[in-house]
């Protein structure tokens, strides 16, 4: 159905008319040009399209535009804040953790989600809450080492 929806989108209010029931994947990488979104499977398998939505990871991929109506998008556009880059982001750069990048935007944003909600910040811990999430590229150990990192950082330890 064709109607208005609002959002807010990396820190600012969003308002677009569209079909409510296109793949929220499609319109952030459409209509508003946040290519960082990727399209990997289209099918809830790989992790390539993952974003917050009130600080809880989403497969973009997954959910229609609707289902975001009222609530808190954030896609890697808008995860560093003033030209400052997150802990996460810095990690998987300093960790070589980006081969060709497709995977890299989902994977931090359900690191950060990861990271914000749970205390076990062990690597078996973060192996477990990134299962599903495909790197075909294969850099597993470096992205693991990238969120370890972070997650030091993040909880005041130093970046290991
Ligand atoms: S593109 Fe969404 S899970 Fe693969
Ligand atoms: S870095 Fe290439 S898919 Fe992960």
């Amino acid at each position: 159905m064709e109607r208005s929806i609002r959002f807010t989108l990396n820190r600012r209010p969003v308002e677009l008319a569209t079909d409510d029931g296109r793949t929220l994947l499609w319109v952030l990488r459409t209509d508003l040009g946040l290519t960082g979104v990727k399209y990997g499977c289209g099918k809830n398998q790989c992790g390539a399209c993952t974003i917050l939505v009130d600080g809880r990871a989403v497969r973009s991929c997954t959910v229609p535009v609707k289902y975001v109506e009222g609530k808190t998008v954030l896609t890697i556009e808008g995860l560093a804040e003033n030209g400052t880059l997150h802990p996460l982001q810095k990690a998987f750069i300093d960790k070589g953790a980006v081969q060709c990048g497709f995977c890299t935007p989902g994977m931090i944003l359900k690191a950060c989600s990861f990271l914000a909600g749970s205390e076990n910040l062990g690597r078996e811990a973060i192996i477990e809450s990134m299962d599903g999430e495909i790197c075909r590229c294969g850099s597993y150990n470096r992205i693991l080492d990238a969120i370890q990192a972070a997650a030091a950082l993040m909880k005041g330890g130093g970046a290991s």
